[in-house]
């Protein structure tokens, strides 16, 4: 009898930098990222799908990377919180902007916000709907703080660092129209 093969070469571009891995078909991306890349960024909070805070962005939209097998990401581009101000020391404009707000307190879910921050205002610029969208054509100049606290409900903070986290998103993305 042929056992069935329980592991699988995944090979992942993860910040830019290509990787090859081997592992057991049952790793998560979260986990391939934080126990076989030590890259800890990305947080395990429910590790169901609920809190966001492992976050990150695969061929550019962001993913909750506990809810994803690692062989099913195989081939992808992956934007951990290690990668999103790209090289350099600069940080990414929504990094300041939350440094500069206060929008957090002990940190925990700060890299999956930051990452989904990052997804939703791309998603915002592409035009994307959402459940609170009220003009259509608006684009950036119609985001409100209704819809960056809906197109962020996916990301829980037990801190309760909402206000300032809407407030970093807004100046953010007021910063990148030019406004
Ligand atoms: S750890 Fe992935 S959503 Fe909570
Ligand atoms: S800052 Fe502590 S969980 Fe959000």
């Amino acid at each position: 009898m042929t056992e069935t093969p329980h592991r699988s070469p995944v090979s992942l571009s993860v910040n830019g930098r290509p990787y090859e891995l081997d592992l057991d078909n049952r790793t998560t991306l979260l986990d391939a990222l934080r126990e076989h890349l030590a890259l800890t960024g990305a947080k395990k909070g429910c590790d169901h799908g609920q809190c966001g805070s492992c976050t990150v962005l695969l061929d550019g939209r962001r993913v909750k990377s506990c809810l994803i097998l690692a062989v099913a990401a195989a081939g992808g581009s992956l934007v951990s919180i290690e990668g999103l101000a790209g090289d350099g020391d600069d940080l990414h404009p929504l990094q300041s902007c939350f440094v500069q707000h206060d929008a957090f307190q002990c940190g925990y879910c700060t890299p999956g916000q930051l990452c989904s921050a990052a997804g939703m205002l791309d998603e915002v610029r592409q035009g994307w709907p959402s459940l609170a969208t009220e003009d259509l054509v608006a684009g950036p100049d119609g985001l409100t703080d209704a819809e960056i606290r809906e197109r962020m409900s996916g990301n829980l903070c037990r801190c309760a660092a909402y206000p300032h986290i809407v407030s970093a998103i807004r100046e953010a993305a007021t910063a990148a129209s030019g406004r």
